[in-house]
């Protein structure tokens, strides 16, 4: 949710602008702008919409402009203020002086605001960014140090930031802040870089430094000092960036998406490699005891957002079933204002993709302080959730560039699926030759996919032949509920169609009344499940109303059957883990479905892949 980048060094500084803010594209695409040191006065360059525009304006002045080494980068999604020119950033101060790029939220803006305009400052933008802006200028023109501002402003704002500031007077530095917002510092040689993430940094720096809550960095071309917002020095640790610029790369594929649907068996043999080496020994995950994991617990609550969310409704159904023990999902937005049970004897698991989802923290936050254990499931060890917990389970599905969630979503069923094994074998809530035969089955999972993903080409059949409808319904049952609402969210967020998943026996109760010819329905048929033949009575229901059908199953059979427009087939497998199964082909039916729309697949409108903001 808003992308920001700083770089001090010798390099064509707008150029390494770009280059970072093009990786940091999945932030937001509302509005893009940089501001560059030309020769001791600050010339700032933005454009609206995406960064493509951003280059557009830059060519047209590059000519004639020459620029040093110093500049801040920002791409926006919008919060206060729409998404139009006189909104993106970054802002400048009302003397031209100073530059900021801003991402968060500033909840004290409108005080502020009113104060500044009083003493005369002129708004020109409907943002709460700006408010800092002035606050930092003001208070340089009474301090005349850039850093002592900065530490006066921030000590007054409310909410979350994450800031690089530069100051034409003070050339040798830009200030990095953060506050509920992430942002790292990159180190070089003769060259120091900032970002709100790795992937802009890949290929130019050679180490990072995380910044933390309530600090703030003075970056130079060969210094770097860490503070505290009390203006004491902090002593940090740099690591090494060891990402490749080819985990970012497309790989020849048409959209990230794609690519990283077709990375799921990898992801996913390389986890089962990891965690279960020997299906005869315990399941290992990294560092953590399934016996100390759950000492003195009496129930779990799964905390996450979006997606995330729907691996936490599959893993309740799977906690619930293999480990006898109460487990209730929340949407960390709806857990945070809501009265709940949480106490000691509560193992709270957050589940976040980037770790950095501001309604995830909070809400793992408050579960903390009500004396909750907190175990976090993230794709980024380096991120702000792992702040917020005891222990956590990687993810280890690589960076997952493309907005809507594919790889992510398999490897948080993965480790959920090995979590609740570890915690039934640890607790002998399942006989152990039951136990042997499910981390099995588990084993055989990379192959299906890679069978499902080598028959995309009726996938691909099918979505063209759907692609003119407006809308899709999407139903199932049991742990497959989850399937259903992952897969309309899929299709939904990249295609824009209107797409919505229901419990199979909840159609009766009111959404029946949407179909007729104009609405298909994806229907999830598992055989073997309890629900099997009640799933196919849905069906015949569906097929009454004239809805047209895709099933989804493992059933050829059901290809004779006259109510099923298209069977999109998947493998055999036990109905605990088709999730991870189904889930390819819906995948690939909201990919192309999108791709023929001719959707901006990667980079779904009105959406940003990380969400800082509640
Ligand atoms: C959908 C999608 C979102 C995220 C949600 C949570 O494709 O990507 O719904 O799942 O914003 O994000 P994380 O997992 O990063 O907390």
């Amino acid at each position: 949710m808003c992308g920001i980048v700083g770089y001090i060094g010798n390099n064509a500084v707008e150029e390494v602008l770009l280059d970072g803010l093009k990786n940091l594209e999945y932030r937001g695409y509302d509005s893009a702008g940089v501001a560059l040191n030309d020769n001791g006065s600050i010339d700032v360059f933005r454009a609206e919409g995406k960064l493509n525009n951003l280059y557009d304006v830059l060519a047209g002045v590059r000519a004639r402009v020459h620029h040093s080494g110093q500049g801040i980068g920002h791409i926006r999604w919008a919060t206060h203020g729409g998404a139009t020119l006189d909104n993106a950033h970054p802002h400048k101060s009302n003397d031209g002086k100073l530059a900021l790029v801003h991402n968060g939220i500033i909840e004290n803006f409108e005080t502020l605001k009113a104060q500044l305009q009083q003493k005369g400052y002129h708004f020109f933008s409907q943002t709460d960014t700006e408010t800092a802006v002035h606050l930092i200028d003001d208070e340089y023109k009474q301090c005349g140090s850039l850093e002592a501002a900065v530490i006066r402003a921030v000590n007054q704002l409310k909410g979350a930031f994450a800031f690089c500031i530069m100051h034409q007077n003070e050339p040798d530095k830009i200030i990095a802040v953060r506050k509920n917002a992430p942002l790292i510092v990159g180190l070089g040689h003769d060259e120091n870089f900032i970002a709100s993430d790795i992937p802009a940094l890949v290929g130019k720096a050679e180490k990072i430094i995380y910044l933390d809550d309530n600090e703030l960095a003075i970056v130079r071309q060969n210094d770097v000092t860490v503070k505290n917002f009390n203006g004491q020095v902090i002593s940090k640790r740099a690591e090494p960036l060891s990402l490749e610029p080819e985990a970012i790369s497309k790989r020849g594929y048409k959209h990230f998406m794609l690519k990283e649907i077709n990375e799921q068996p990898d992801i996913i043999r390389g986890q089962l490699a990891l965690r279960l080496p020997d299906v005869n020994r315990p399941v290992v995950l990294e560092g953590i005891n399934p016996a100390v994991l759950t000492a003195g617990i009496r129930r779990v609550e799964i905390i996450a957002c979006g997606t995330s969310l729907h691996a936490a409704a599959v893993a309740r159904y799977v906690m619930e079933s293999l480990c006898r023990i109460p487990v209730s999902v929340e949407a960390a937005s709806e857990y945070i204002y809501q009265p709940h049970l949480t106490d000691a004897q509560t193992l709270v698991v957050g589940i976040s993709q980037s770790g950095e989802t501001a309604d995830t923290l909070t809400a793992l936050k408050q579960a903390r302080a009500a004396g909750a254990r907190i175990l976090a499931l993230t794709n980024r060890e380096d991120s702000s959730i792992v702040r917020c917990a005891d222990m956590v389970l990687p993810l280890k599905a690589g960076i997952e560039v493309s907005v809507a969630a594919t790889k992510s979503y398999t490897a948080q069923l993965m480790s959920l699926y090995l979590l609740a094994l570890s915690i039934a074998e640890a607790g002998k809530t399942l006989p152990a030759e039951e136990i042997l035969s499910l981390k099995r089955e588990l084993l055989q999972i990379p192959a299906k996919l890679e069978e499902i993903l080598s028959n995309s080409g009726e996938i691909q059949q099918c979505a063209l032949k759907f692609s003119s409808f407006k809308n899709f319904v999407f139903m199932a049952r049991g742990v497959n509920l989850a399937s259903a609402l992952e897969g309309a969210l899929k299709l939904k967020e990249i295609s824009y169609i209107n797409a919505n998943g229901y419990a199979a026996g909840e159609l009766k109760h009111g959404p029946i009344a949407l179909l007729d010819e104009h609405m298909p329905v994806v229907a999830v048929l598992i055989p073997g499940s309890q629900t099997y033949d009640k799933m196919l009575s849905n069906c015949e229901e569906v097929y009454a109303r004239k809805a047209r059908l895709i099933a989804v199953s493992p059933v050829e059979d059901l290809r004779q059957k006259a109510m099923f427009d298209t069977v999109l087939l998947i493998p055999h497998c036990r109905e605990i883990f088709s999730p991870l199964l189904v889930n390819i082909p819906l995948q690939l039916l909201a990919y192309y479905i999108a791709d023929n729309l001719g959707r901006e697949v990667d980079q779904p409108r009105n959406l940003a892949k990380s969400v800082t903001v509640e």
